[in-house]
């Protein structure tokens, strides 16, 4: 997600208003202010609320001190986004071609400091939090969190999270988590998301998964 709003951000002709309207729909940061559905900068704020509700919680007895400085990060890391959808929402309303033009080149360096603590903060996620978790947490536990956060998101979202989710795994990556899903979700489930990898992932990296899990 970061990659491709990245390169349209980097690319885009904010002389044309019309023609940037579907970039700048996708750089707000709340679901109940957004226009676009699968709105990219919400679905990347959306990880810290569900890692405060399904994750944090029971990292925290053991961790606390990690917790809260990763809830310290998500709070910065809003604060941006709110700097990144003000600038987006009001770029259209300039009426100077050249004012917009300046306008989005401010706005394409504010989005980039965004990325770059955006990509930090997961690395040290990745860093600490994982290791953590492993030794603390069965891999039921950990399948139950993830269980939550899929099953607690409303099926549009989850369905966009998919769409960028599934075509960025590698083949272990989706073998494991189809893998998963298969074994402790009901068909309908297994369908939903084979569905969208159908039409989103690479035809021969989902080919390999398929056969692999054998759905
Ligand atoms: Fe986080």
């Amino acid at each position: 997600m970061i990659y491709d709003v990245s390169g349209r951000l980097q690319t885009n002709d904010f002389t044309d208003v019309a023609a940037s309207k579907p970039l700048l729909d996708d750089l707000e940061y709340e679901f109940s202010s957004a226009i676009s559905a699968g709105c990219i900068l919400c679905l990347l704020h959306s990880h810290a609320a569900d890692e405060e509700t399904a994750v944090f919680p029971s990292v925290s007895k053991h961790d606390a001190a990690t917790v809260q400085a990763f809830i310290e990060d998500h709070h910065a890391l809003t604060r941006r986004l709110e700097t990144i959808a003000k600038m987006a929402h009001d770029l259209p309303s300039k009426a100077r071609p050249e004012e917009r033009v300046q306008l989005g080149i401010a706005l394409n360096r504010k989005a980039n400091d965004f990325f770059a603590a955006y990509l930090d903060h997961m690395n040290r996620e990745e860093e600490k939090l994982v290791p953590l978790m492993r030794e603390r947490f069965t891999d039921e536990q950990m399948r139950t969190m993830r269980s939550g956060i899929m099953g607690g998101m409303p099926r549009d979202r989850f369905a966009w999270v998919l769409r960028w989710m599934l075509p960025s795994l590698n083949v272990s990556e989706m073998t494991a988590m189809l893998g998963a899903i298969k074994a402790t979700s009901p068909p309908p489930v297994v369908e939903f998301i084979s569905g969208i990898a159908a039409q989103r992932v690479d035809p021969q990296r989902w080919q390999a998964v398929k056969e692999r899990v054998g759905i």
